[in-house]
């Protein structure tokens, strides 16, 4: 019987993840969970189970007493460094633990362990376990004596004691007969029901009444199947094997989907991750060229967000539109560097090739297909809501909603920064500068939820404070 591992872990660094490639190297078909308190429903399914202690999981007491309580005959092996496989076996209870694992793991000897314990599976502790409930004790005895040779046998002479005994250890399969005094099959059944983690088990009723009404109400109850006493033992050994395959391969696809997912949310998360790092590093670059406006697009972006959930977007969306805001300006590093920190007053010409940066930061990012409309922010942020911004003088709800909201948040970080003509300006007078353009620079609606957040930020904190001062300074 193979084995199946669920291995335990809230680390995924680099030694986790050689050691997962290991075990998929030697074919161990595991299952990696975090440490939490829904782990111990999957104990109980598992062979083997592999804790992969990290400092704070070795301490976790609630945590270690909760798996150790959930153990019914599966082998716990443990890895950690020293200090840490001490401290979760004074927690753990004596004998629990069968192998313990110093970092970094020698894989070979861990998969070795595991494929041992495969081979001796068949015959020990891989079994799987079959309950059987009847009040008769000659029937008992048949039917344990058919089953023992393949199974792990458990016994119980009343539905009472089968319930006692599946409160404290599950089985992969109960045999129930349905006539028994004090409490029948049908209301054994339903309260195996109730006891959390057996709410699956499949149940089996044996039964001598060949009663179709019976049938009925067993497979309402949500019996699995019939076996007719008195049978033959090749008939109920066959019927048995058959059902606990067919749920073994229900368990191995379920695990596989399930790992499957795991594999494809980590890979989104990582890509994720990345998108975010390589678009933060790209908006430095562009803050940097600009010494005036130190922290510009990091502040656009999140204003830009800030409006965007005000407004009632997504919190993805919300996410994109600050990875928008970030980039709003990258155009600006095709602007000649004497001309963006130029301190007297820009030319006509000058101030033409500053108007370009729009255009140049939209083709720089066009290219960009894995973040839909990055290149939107780009292009618009400097058109107007009458139509005379540019570069293409669109109008009102022309302008997506993402260039209007970062034009607002543009216009409002301008405003309370330090600019190399001016130090920032009053909040009094930048609240007054949004509500004059609302309709006339800005879409209504952004630039009210601008002058909400303006009236909430008391302190004046949403602004440029030291930076250019500083920089300045070293200089
Ligand atoms: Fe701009």
């Amino acid at each position: 019987m193979k084995q199946s591992v669920l291995l335990i872990s809230n680390s995924t660094d680099f030694m986790f993840k050689v050691l997962t490639a290991g075990l998929s190297r030697a074919g161990i078909n595991f299952l990696h969970l975090p440490a939490d308190p829904s782990v111990s429903e999957q104990a109980g399914k598992a062979h083997i189970l592999i804790l992969y202690l990290d400092e704070s999981l070795a301490r976790d007491e609630a945590f270690l007493t909760g798996v150790a309580g959930a153990l019914s005959g599966q082998v716990l092996y443990l890895i950690g460094n020293k200090e840490e496989l001490e401290d979760a076996r004074r927690i753990l209870p004596e004998g629990a633990v069968q192998k313990s694992y110093v970092r970094p793991v020698n894989i070979r000897d861990l998969t070795g362990d595991i494929l041992a314990l495969e081979k001796a599976g068949g015959e020990q502790a891989g079994r799987p376990r079959i309950l059987v409930v009847d009040d008769e004790p000659t029937q008992i005895r048949v039917t344990s004596r058919v089953l023992s040779d393949e199974y792990k046998v458990f016994v119980a002479g009343s539905g009472s004691n089968a319930i006692t005994f599946l409160k404290r250890e599950t089985v992969d399969l109960i045999l129930m007969d349905i006539r028994m005094p004090d409490m029948d099959g049908f209301e054994t059944l339903s309260k195996v029901r109730e006891i959390p983690g057996r709410e699956e088990i499949p149940v089996i009723f044996l039964t001598g009444l060949n009663d179709g009404d019976v049938e009925l109400k067993g497979l309402q109850a949500g019996a699995a199947d019939f076996i007719t006493k008195p049978f033959l033992p090749e008939v109920l050994k066959l019927r048995v094997r058959n059902y606990l395959e067919l749920e073994r391969l229900r368990d191995d696809l379920t695990l596989e989907v399930k790992k499957k997912t795991e594999e494809v949310v980590r890979q989104q998360d990582e890509i994720r991750h990345l998108t975010f790092q390589i678009v933060e590093t790209l908006s430095g670059t562009i803050d940097a060229k600009d010494k005036y406006t130190n922290g510009h697009s990091v502040r656009v972006g999140t204003y830009a967000e800030e409006i965007a959930r005000r407004a009632g977007f997504p919190e993805s969306e919300c996410a994109r539109i600050y990875m928008i805001g970030l980039l709003h300006d990258v155009g600006k590093i095709g602007i000649p560097d004497q001309i963006i920190n130029k301190t007297s007053r820009l030319t006509d010409e000058e101030y033409a090739i500053i108007k370009t940066h729009p255009v140049i930061g939209a083709g720089i990012l066009k290219n960009i297909t894995v973040l839909p409309h990055i290149a939107d922010g780009a292009r618009w942020h400097h058109e107007r809501y009458d139509g005379k911004g540019y570069p293409d003088g669109l109008k009102g709800e022309e302008i997506p909603k993402i260039a209007q909201i970062i034009g607002v948040a543009d216009a409002y970080d301008a405003m309370t920064s330090n600019r190399s003509y001016r130090s920032a300006m009053e909040q009094k007078q930048v609240r007054l500068e949004i509500e004059k353009g609302k309709g006339t620079q800005f879409a209504p609606q952004y630039a009210d939820i601008m002058l909400q957040m303006i009236d909430e930020d008391t302190e004046y904190a949403m602004r440029e404070t030291v930076h250019a001062k500083r920089n300045e300074e070293q200089e």
